[in-house]
């Protein structure tokens, strides 16, 4: 059985309804976001930004921005940055922080050959219905010799990434009638092996990748927001079920949550990601 809520979007095309899923994903989640996973996924961001090389005067383009957190922190650095996102709502809370950003959609975005000395992206390739494309306009953005920085998340998963997944099954919680999914032709290992065979195929030299871990500190209210509020993939499930399966998954989260809860009450909840880096030639 399926809810009710959701129907498919009416594109034949994998590639697109991926993309135009993704477009609703994001459209009006900014608060969302900006009050849950934005914190999570600014874990990685001062690693991000040393594995582009960025620093003071650095060139740097950082794509699939959201609210800002990993081009604000390059400014922090004495960087020259732009930031560009594909949902409105985004650019306009980076915007909002004093950040010079615009919108655009991988993969074409709005800038000119060689603009940059560097390109960072935080948690956004994993959005792009076509990686390998997305990867070839980045590498063109790169002036010869700039570096490259991309976060995702990996094939391995920390225990606290299942945290909600589980509530949701425990909960009872029906798959909506679409989930996004990449075209498999499009799709890639999602290991660090698997990330830099993927930088390095789209040119990049000197690629590598290794495998993040940290501990996501929350508070018990705060992780749920995100999912209530219809963020990322467990957002979708959640925000598509009926009030009741709702009640529900809650009443699951609270239970499970225990798991992860330490000694401040707070969560500390296991996660696993990847960052990859490359030079353009
Ligand atoms: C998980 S959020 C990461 C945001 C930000 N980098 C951070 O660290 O908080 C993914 C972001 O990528 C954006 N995005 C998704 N697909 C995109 C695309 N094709 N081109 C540009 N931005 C995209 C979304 O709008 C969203 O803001």
């Amino acid at each position: 059985m399926t809810s009710p809520k959701n129907t498919a979007p009416p594109y034949p095309d994998t590639t697109e309804a991926f993309d135009a899923a993704e477009r609703a994903m994001w459209k009006g989640r900014t608060e969302a976001y900006a009050g849950s996973f934005a914190r999570l996924c600014a874990h990685p961001v001062e690693a991000l930004l040393d594995a582009a090389g960025v620093g003071t005067g650095t060139r740097v383009l950082d794509v699939g921005t959201g609210t800002g957190t990993a081009a604000a922190a390059a400014q922090a650095r004495g960087a020259r940055v732009s930031a560009v996102d594909a949902d409105a709502g985004m650019v306009a809370a980076a915007r909002a922080r004093g950040l010079d950003a615009r919108t655009g959609v991988l993969p074409e975005l709005p800038y000119l050959d060689a603009e940059f000395d560097a390109v960072v992206g935080n948690f956004v390739l994993n959005h792009v219905g076509r990686p390998r494309t997305a990867l070839a306009e980045l590498h063109r953005l790169l002036r010869p010799g700039g570096r490259i920085a991309l976060t995702t998340w990996s094939a391995r998963r920390g225990a606290g990434q299942d945290l909600l997944g589980r509530a949701c099954a425990a909960g009872g919680a029906v798959a909506p009638a679409y989930m996004p999914r990449l075209d498999p032709a499009e799709d890639w290992a999602r290991t660090a092996d698997g990330l830099a065979e993927l930088l390095g195929g789209a040119g990049f030299i000197a690629a590598e990748a290794a495998e993040l871990a940290w501990d996501h500190r929350s508070g018990v209210e705060e992780w749920w927001s995100g999912a209530a509020g219809g963020v990322a993939t467990v957002g979708l499930v959640v925000t598509s079920q009926e009030p009741e399966t709702v009640v529900r998954i809650r009443r699951e989260y609270e239970r499970l949550s225990a798991e992860f809860v330490a000694g401040d009450g707070r969560l500390a909840l296991p996660h696993l990601a990847l960052l990859g880096s490359g030079r353009r030639p």
